[in-house]
């Protein structure tokens, strides 16, 4: 026998006796329950909701098996001892081809590689879509990570921060441990996803408000433990705007944490509350999700403008889908009448908020944006899959390549260079 031969026969053996430890000495379910314990978050209140914990964990599982990344190595952090002990003792040389060892790529590394960043496209795990079965008045969409690949390959797009959609984890309205259970829930598998793909996804992730404190511990949880890129918002939560005095401990935490942040401020269905209920305020016939989600960016802008939520924490990095839906038709109107933030709140729209591209909003409206003198370092890249009706998305892709707005370095930068510097010391 040849010593090549004996020395795969013993990195083979070695190798298996690897496997058979980490699925002896883990079970993720466990693990993940336990953590969220350890944050006085009981998943009893929503129970294995269509299987999705039993999901999570059996990705867990098929990503352990192909790679050295284990669910414990990759959501503790990157400086624990015992992980890189572990390494040390193990190697990682016979399993799998994946570069990630443990340890997730960090932000910046998973940035700087990429040449087309979609800064807006969504999951859809089978088990939330039962969950939320209609979404802004329209069907909820299917999705599977398969096709989700493909649509990322037929547009060129290299990297996705994504996110799931509205209603977020407001889904049990009204009921606290239930949606801080779902929110925990939801950033566990956006997380395992990454895992899967650690050179093509990261994720924002959902808190649950309008719990304050419970978003805070979220938050905290899924930036630092999950690797989580930003903080995904909706426009509203539970009828309550962004800048309602309300939540200005949330902002206050995520301003003083290490860095810079990022706040995705993605739009929901409106409210109103009458008696103690909630009801959903679309006056119009067309479904909520047509155009009501613009005019939701419009106002939660404008109150997060108003309250000057904004102009106080200055460490958070705004990222406003679909060019900002109806807000820069608005932003005259609203500032006008409020002269003392209007050239502030003006300098902010063209340094700390980030304008994504989002539907069809290159044929026109960018236009709008721009007579804001909001430079075109400020533009990114979003593509709204699967939300957005797939008619649409090649059309949508095209106006952006095709604009006169934008030079060919513009445009580039658009796609990657803009998105790397919104994200810029979100790391550290
Ligand atoms: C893993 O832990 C979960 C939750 O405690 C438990 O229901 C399940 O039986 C455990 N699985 C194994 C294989 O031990
Ligand atoms: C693990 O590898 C198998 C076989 O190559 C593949 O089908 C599966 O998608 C992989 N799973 C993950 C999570 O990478
Ligand atoms: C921001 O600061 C201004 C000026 O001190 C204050 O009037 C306003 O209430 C503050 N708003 C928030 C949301 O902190």
């Amino acid at each position: 026998m040849k010593t090549s031969t004996l020395f795969s026969l013993f990195a083979v053996t070695l190798s298996n006796l690897y496997l058979t430890l980490a699925q002896d000495d883990s079970n993720v379910t466990q693990e993940i329950v336990n953590n969220a314990a350890a944050d006085n978050i009981d998943f009893s209140s929503i129970g294995d909701i269509g299987g999705a914990l039993t999901e999570i964990s059996g990705l867990w599982n098929q990503i352990t098996q192909n790679t050295t990344t284990t669910y414990s190595e990759y959501t503790s952090s990157n400086t624990d001892s015992s992980v890189k002990r572990r390494k040390r003792r193990f190697g990682h040389s016979t399993r799998g081809s994946s570069a990630l060892l443990g340890n997730r790529p960090s932000l910046s590394q998973f940035l700087s590689g990429g040449t087309r960043i979609d800064v807006h496209s969504h999951v859809v795990p089978d088990w939330y879509r039962l969950l939320v079965p209609v979404t802004g008045g329209n069907p909820t969409p299917t999705w599977d990570m398969t096709s989700y690949m493909s649509f990322m390959d037929s547009e060129d797009i290299d990297r996705a921060v994504f996110s799931f959609s509205a209603p977020g984890a407001n889904v049990f309205q009204g009921q606290r441990l239930a949606t801080v259970a779902l929110a925990r829930l939801m950033n566990e598998q956006a997380a395992a996803y990454c895992a899967a793909f650690p050179n093509r996804l990261k994720f924002y992730a959902v808190v649950p408000l309008p719990y304050v404190q419970e978003a805070i511990t979220e938050a905290q949880y899924a930036l630092t433990r999950l690797g989580a890129a930003g903080i995904f918002l909706t426009s509203n939560f539970e009828g309550t705007y962004l800048g309602d005095a309300s939540f200005r401990p949330f902002f206050q935490a995520i301003d003083k944490m290490s860095g810079k942040k990022v706040l995705y401020i993605h739009p929901g269905t409106p409210y109103v509350k009458y008696n103690n209920h909630l009801i959903e305020a679309n006056p119009t016939p067309y479904p909520t999700g047509n155009i009501e989600f613009y005019f939701e960016t419009a106002r939660t802008l404008m109150d997060l403008s108003l309250t000057q939520t904004i102009h106080n924490f200055t460490s958070i990095n705004y990222i406003i889908p679909h060019v900002g839906g109806a807000f820069p038709a608005a932003i005259d109107r609203i500032l006008k009448s409020a002269p003392t933030i209007y050239d502030s709140s003006l300098k902010i729209y063209q340094t700390r908020f980030w304008w994504d591209s989002a539907g069809p909003t290159y044929y026109h409206q960018v236009s709008g944006l721009l007579g804001y003198e909001v430079p075109k370092t400020q533009l990114v890249f979003g593509t709204d899959f699967p939300y957005a009706p797939g008619f649409t998305q090649p059309g949508s892709l095209n106006a952006v390549l095709s604009s006169t707005l934008l030079t060919d370095a513009e445009r580039k930068a658009l796609f990657a260079t803009n998105t790397q510097n919104a994200f810029a010391d979100v790391d550290k």
